[in-house]
């Protein structure tokens, strides 16, 4: 079985990015690369990462009107993504924009609320209801856009999958048993958030920080 691990590759630095995304090419899944690494390092730095062999998740949270949102998919289109990720609140037609531009096989799957917003902060950009409650709005909207899934924290992911039983579910916060949660409030073990309905785990800091990074992966693979 070819492994749910995505690794999030968390920095601006190409060389530390090459070493890691070679070094766990044979023990994870895939590579997520976010706005820190694209803002260093661009399409090109994704492709050198890509030459590892792994399928790449890049997941840069794109959000603006329909038009601008297909033209930047189309432009990522070379890169071949297998994951892309997309703010479901840009509404219906950016998603819809978003998914037919996307190349055949990508999965586009979108960000909900922000797991860095609470209540408070939903209320002040306009916002009434609590979280859940625009996470579970925001997912149905994907959904009915045709989108691929979502992105969800592993405390969601169960109610997710019960609702939308065929959609693709993005977990982050996952930490091995024993693991340094750092700044992750609040955390699941890979096993726990694969049995809740998880399809992809995103672990970052649990690899990328550890003495031997393919050990770390191949750990969490052998728990699985
Ligand atoms: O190092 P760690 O495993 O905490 O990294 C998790 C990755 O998932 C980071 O790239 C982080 O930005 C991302 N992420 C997250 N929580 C979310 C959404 C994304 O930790 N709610």
């Amino acid at each position: 079985m070819t492994s749910p691990v995505f690794v999030a590759i968390d920095t601006p630095d190409l060389a530390r990015a090459e070493t890691l995304s070679q070094t766990l090419a044979g023990s994870v899944g895939g590579l997520k690369l976010g706005l820190e690494f694209f803002a260093a390092n661009g399409p090109t730095g994704v492709a050198r990462l890509a030459e590892a062999g792994l399928p790449v998740f890049l997941d840069l949270k794109l959000h603006d009107i329909p038009n601008t949102v297909a033209k930047a998919v189309e432009a990522l289109r070379p890169l071949a993504p297998a994951v892309l990720t997309v703010h479901a609140a840009g509404g219906r037609a950016m998603l819809e924009a978003a998914k037919a531009a996307a190349p055949d096989g990508c999965k586009v799957v979108a960000v909900t609320v922000l797991t860095s917003l609470d209540a408070t902060d939903l209320g002040s950009i306009g916002v009434a209801g609590s979280p859940a409650d625009q996470v579970a709005r925001l997912a149905d909207l994907a959904r009915a856009s045709g989108l691929d899934g979502i992105v969800c924290s592993g405390a969601e992911v169960g109610a997710a999958r019960d609702r939308w039983p065929q959609g693709y579910f993005v977990v982050p916060g996952i930490r091995p048993p024993g693991a340094d949660v750092g700044d992750q409030k609040r955390v699941m073990t890979p096993r726990e958030a694969l049995d809740a309905g998880a399809s992809m785990l995103v672990v970052g800091r649990p690899i990328t920080a550890a003495p031997d990074p393919a050990e770390a992966a191949r750990a969490i693979a052998a728990a699985l």
